[in-house]
């Protein structure tokens, strides 16, 4: 009898924790806007060495922005890239290729890396994550005197000059912080 109300108390105390467990976990609460911020909405970046190549000129824009194919396209063609020069030497290039494919839309299970991945068609294959259905669609509102001009800003592809939080992977509209304009209240 004893034995049985120990292995009971045993039972709801695992059962609690498992359920715990299930409903504090990432996989089921992904969204930076939710009060207990458990999650950003895109995974931030895990490589130091992306940071620091593909931080230099702008923003490293987090791998979970475009599908694998999109930067496989454009890890091909450093050489002629958006009117730079960002040639890699070969090893280099085909680490941080590994890295964005591996860590790219296609099995991100992160919020707004899945709504990317849904927002496109298979047979589209951007290289700029500003034209992206989702992440453009986010941004139509956005007058042109706040981002290409306004000379803090330059253009859309600035995620961080807005975006707070954006090196966390966080982008939620309470973190907006627009340059000479202030806070966004929609
Ligand atoms: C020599 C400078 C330079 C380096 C290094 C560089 N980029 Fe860029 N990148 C640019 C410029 C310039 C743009 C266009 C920005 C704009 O339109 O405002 C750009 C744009 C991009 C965009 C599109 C952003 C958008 O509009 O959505 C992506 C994605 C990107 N770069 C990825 C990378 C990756 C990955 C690397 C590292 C392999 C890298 N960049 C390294 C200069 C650079
Ligand atoms: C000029 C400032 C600015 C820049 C630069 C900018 N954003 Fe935004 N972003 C905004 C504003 C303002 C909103 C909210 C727009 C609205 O609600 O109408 C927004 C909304 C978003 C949202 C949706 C947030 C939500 O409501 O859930 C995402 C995701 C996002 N931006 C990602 C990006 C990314 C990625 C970049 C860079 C490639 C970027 N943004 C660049 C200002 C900016």
């Amino acid at each position: 009898m004893k034995l049985k109300k120990t292995l009971l108390v045993a039972g709801i105390g695992i059962l609690t924790l498992a359920t715990a467990q299930l409903l504090f976990s990432d996989e089921v609460w992904s969204d930076e806007d939710k009060p207990w911020k458990r999650r950003p909405g895109v995974a931030p970046v895990s490589n130091q060495q992306y940071a620091e190549e593909c931080g230099a000129c702008h923003f490293a824009y987090q791998p979970g922005w475009l599908p694998a194919r999109s930067w496989k396209r454009l890890m091909n063609t450093l050489d002629d890239h958006f009117d730079e020069n960002a040639e890699l030497s070969d090893e280099v290039q085909d680490d941080l290729t590994e890295y964005l494919v591996s860590h790219s839309t296609d099995d991100a299970t992160h919020r707004r890396s899945r709504k990317v991945m849904r927002s496109l068609s298979d047979d589209e294959t951007p290289l700029r994550i500003t034209r992206t259905p989702y992440v453009e669609h986010e941004h139509h509102e956005l007058p042109d005197r706040l981002v290409a001009g306004n000379a803090k800003v330059g253009s859309l592809s600035n995620c961080s000059a807005c975006h707070r939080r954006a090196d966390k992977g966080s982008f939620s509209e309470r973190e907006i912080d627009i340059p000479g304009y202030g806070r966004w209240d929609d």
